[in-house]
């Protein structure tokens, strides 16, 4: 799919801005500042309905104003889609397809499809685990919308469950609340079986790609592998914690969604001492972790910098394929969005990445210095201006 039309309204530093954009490649260049992260954000937030940047709305509302507004035109193949997304302070966000009806936000998931590299994504490897099971949360909702429901409901009673152990915790527990606690485990087995299922399928779609993708990137000396640690898995330590990653989920990979329930069952009874004792949920898809592995060791705390960005960059390009995989089956190819990546790399992996994506339907790319963009990137420059665009199309 690409993008034909984008139009801000009090979206960031934007009051209102238009921009007409064309499949293949388009450059857009300005200086630091200028604007041009707000401008692939607002695509970024239509596709995934949360920030790269910031995990509130709040900062994505122009400074002073109460609702943005973000629209797009999207065309694939014969068909356009016309997006509207209203981003309120005081209310829930709506949605509008087609000039339909307002529906809600979360109704528009997997209609835009991208893939946003930035260079907060070094956080993918560097940062705590919460960045990996976000990013495959948000590529499973891209994938398959309904998951948007499954994350939902389980981080609900989660939030509840874990509300009713802090209380046991602070003494507030009778044996009533012993038959409320085993209500909420069976609730949280099912939606956390669920999430982990399909957790571990994307994984498993994931791994040849990251794969193939490294070695691309790279002189193909170490290969890149991804684990999922299940907190299934872990034991539980006596001091209450549960072993930090969890093991390896290899064998629960073959278990169905109800099987996956039975096992959490069986596991949240052989850790809810520790977790009365705690006040907290220790087993879950919330503790779960993405173990990334170069050659032997973990990438974190022992890749290079160098070495970092190539998981990171692997990482985007495999949910890019995995993306591609499925437009050979209904889904959409997906717009690739590359957001002040190239200052960040060096001269070989920005050339060995431009001409990996320089063949997508829609590729954006930003830059505040033209020259960091090689130049298998030939392809549209648009020039960022203070408050809007200036196209020139002089090459
Ligand atoms: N909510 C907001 N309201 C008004 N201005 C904002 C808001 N959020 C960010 N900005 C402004 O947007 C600019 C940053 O834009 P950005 O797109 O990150 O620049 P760059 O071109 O370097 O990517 C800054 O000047 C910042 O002050
Ligand atoms: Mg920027």
């Amino acid at each position: 799919m690409y993008l034909e039309q984008l139009s801000l309204t009090d979206f960031r530093s934007y009051a209102q801005v238009e921009l007409s954009l064309e499949p293949g490649v388009t450059v857009l260049v300005g200086s630091n500042g200028i604007g041009k992260t707000n401008l692939m954000e607002a695509i970024g937030y239509l596709a995934t309905l949360s920030s790269h940047r910031v995990s509130s709305d709040a900062p994505l509302l122009r400074f002073g104003t109460e609702r943005a507004m973000i629209r797009a035109k999207l065309v694939r193949g014969e068909q356009s889609t016309v997006l509207e997304l209203e981003i309120n302070s005081t209310r829930a966000n709506r949605a509008r397809i087609n000039r339909s009806n307002p529906v809600r936000a979360r109704d528009i998931l997997g209609i835009c499809q991208t893939v946003l590299f930035a260079p907060e994504d070094l956080a993918l490897v560097k940062g705590d685990p919460s960045s990996r099971r976000r990013f495959l949360d948000e590529l499973l909702v891209s994938l398959i919308p309904r998951h948007a429901a499954t994350r939902s409901d389980y981080d609900r009673v989660l939030k509840q469950r874990n509300a009713l152990l802090k209380s046991a915790r602070a003494g507030k527990f009778s044996t009533g609340h012993e038959a409320t606690l085993d209500v909420w485990d069976q609730h949280m087995a099912r939606a956390g079986a669920e999430l982990l299922h399909a957790r571990l399928e994307l994984v498993e779609r994931l791994r040849p790609h990251l794969r193939n993708s490294y070695a691309g990137l790279t002189d193909g000396s170490k290969e890149a592998g991804a684990i999922y640690r299940s907190t299934l898995q872990g034991a539980v330590e006596d001091d209450g914690a549960v072993s930090d990653a969890g093991g390896p989920a290899e064998d629960l990979r073959l278990l169905s969604v109800d099987e996956l329930t039975g096992r959490y069952i069986q596991a949240f009874a052989s850790s809810r001492r520790k977790e009365l004792e705690r006040g907290i949920s220790l087993v879950g898809p919330h503790r779960d972790e993405l173990e990334l592995v170069l050659g032997e060791a973990p990438a974190k705390g022992y890749a290079s910098h160098g070495e970092t960005w190539s998981m990171c960059l692997s990482l985007r390009l495999a949910s890019y394929y995995v993306m591609l995989d499925d437009a050979r089956t209904g889904g959409s190819a997906p717009i690739l969005i590359l957001d002040d990546v190239f200052a960040e790399l060096d001269v070989q992996r920005r050339r060995k990445l431009a001409a990996i994506v320089s063949g997508a339907e829609q590729v954006l790319v930003t830059a505040a210095v033209e020259d960091d963009i090689p130049s298998e990137l030939a392809g549209r420059r648009v020039k960022v201006i203070p408050g809007g665009i200036d196209e020139r199309e002089d090459r």
